[in-house]
């Protein structure tokens, strides 16, 4: 089977180091990739996958790519193309493709789109209110105190969620996103949500239009640096397990979102074939989903692929033909921990064209997997690419155990004002 990955980051990476591993891939492209994916080669047939340079977004190009190459499956990683209906172009052309198709990519590309469903289906999500006037909008946060979350409505690269707590930050909100329009378009529509306190968990489910497979619990850290301070980011490292929702509180989450959303979705003639990645709150008065993303998380699915036992073609192959109910996932019970290495000065800008050293040995450590994300290669030398440049993952019995395996690769790896927290799985421990 001739396999095309989407996507270009530690999420790809790892997508493809799992896909690799099948006994059914016999070549693989990945469209645009990295330095650490164009490494990787196919276990069956030893071929190096080879890194093509179409962007994910550039779908009539992915398209004549998949068609002449007579791909047999795409699998998509990241939300733009998703949301630009990738996985509808594709089908219509006669490709078999993986990911949620546009209808249902509205999960993530519309807040509005995803708060009115819970709301519709009972899924328990915050008190929120979706408005189009700012007046109207500074009005209802000031019913919550002004503690609460402004959130453009559409996709804007993982900003456009301002966290408050007072009425004049709640005000500035309003005015920065629909008024100075600092998302753009995405901001004409927001959703304030009541502010609500509590441990955020990640939590994944492969879904196949009528069965959804609910994932071990993961917890990310968004903020830049430890303790969760300094500036949100797209994640600087995950775990998996959490302890803070045990077996039968993850079931019992899972029950109260997964069956009103799949209800819901067959309510809404919404085909849901893909990936769930509800944002949770554990909050005093049980757990509320702040948000939904249509596609796997970054880096959730580093710690996720790490332990996963199933050959991933088959089971997206499953997510998409409908017959995941014939596939029980299957979990090392050993517990993963990824650390992001971010170049200096992210999330906001920062160099690139850093040389990377100490891969090879940080890699050779046991049960260790440097997955890359923002890295390229030049004159035979590996270099940072982006502001996350590499998820540092490793397995241990326990957390305890993983968390110091993945930093003692991290300790073997250099660049130039390389920034990563030292804190990751923390919270776990303590
Ligand atoms: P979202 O993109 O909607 O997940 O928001 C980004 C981040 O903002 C989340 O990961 C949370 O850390 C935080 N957040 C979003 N909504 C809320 C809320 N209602 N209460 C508290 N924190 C929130
Ligand atoms: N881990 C955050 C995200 O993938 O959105």
């Amino acid at each position: 089977m001739k396999i095309l990955v989407i996507g270009s980051g530690g999420r790809e990476h790892a997508l493809v180091w799992k896909l690799a591993q099948s006994p059914h891939v016999t070549q693989m492209w990945c469209a645009p990739g990295n330095a650490g994916i164009a490494q990787e080669r196919t276990e069956k047939t030893e071929k190096p996958v080879e890194c093509v340079n179409i962007g994910a977004e550039d779908l009539p190009k992915l398209l004549a790519f998949a068609q002449e190459k007579k791909a047999d499956f795409t699998i998509v990683g990241p939300d733009n193309p998703l949301a630009l209906g990738i996985v509808d172009l594709f089908q219509k052309s006669g490709l078999k493709i993986w990911g949620v198709n546009q209808k249902a990519a509205q999960f993530e590309s519309s807040k509005v789109f995803s708060q009115k469903f819970m709301e519709k289906y009972g899924i328990p999500t915050a008190a929120a209110g979706t408005f189009s006037e700012a007046a109207a909008a500074k009005k209802f946060c000031a019913t919550l105190g002004g503690k609460c979350v402004v959130k453009a409505d559409g996709l804007a690269l993982g900003k456009g969620v301002l966290i408050c707590t007072n009425q004049t930050e709640a005000e500035k909100a309003v005015d920065e996103i629909m008024v100075s329009k600092a998302f753009g378009a995405a901001g004409a529509i927001v959703v304030i949500q009541e502010y609500l306190e509590g441990v955020e968990v990640s939590l994944h489910a492969l879904c196949d239009g009528t069965t959804a497979k609910i994932f071990p619990t993961s917890q990310d850290h968004k903020r830049a640096l430890d303790g969760d301070l300094g500036l949100n980011t797209g994640g600087m490292g995950t775990y998996s397990p959490t302890p803070f929702l045990n077996d039968a509180q993850l079931a019992e989450t899972a029950k109260k979102v997964l069956e009103p959303f799949m209800r819901g979705c067959a309510a809404e003639g919404i085909d849901y074939r893909g990936l769930l990645y509800p944002g949770v709150m554990l909050t005093k008065n049980g757990p509320k989903i702040l948000e939904f993303n249509a596609r796997f998380g970054d880096p959730e699915t580093q710690v996720y692929l790490t332990r996963l036992e199933n050959d991933l073609v088959e089971i997206l192959e499953a997510s998409t033909s409908g017959t995941l109910a014939n596939h029980e996932l299957k979990w090392n019970p050993a517990a993963s921990v990824c650390v992001v290495m971010a170049s200096g000065g992210y999330p906001g800008n920062y160099p690139k064209g850093k040389p990377i050293l100490g891969l090879a040995e940080a890699d050779a450590l046991p049960h260790t997997k440097v997955f890359h994300a923002g890295t390229a290669l030049k004159d035979s030398q590996i270099v940072t690419n982006g502001g996350r440049v590499l998820g540092v993952t490793a397995l241990g019995k326990d957390l305890k155990a993983a968390q110091a395996a993945a930093y003692a690769a991290v300790e073997k790896i250099q660049f130039e004002g390389a920034q990563f927290r030292r804190d990751i799985a923390d919270k776990a421990l303590r």
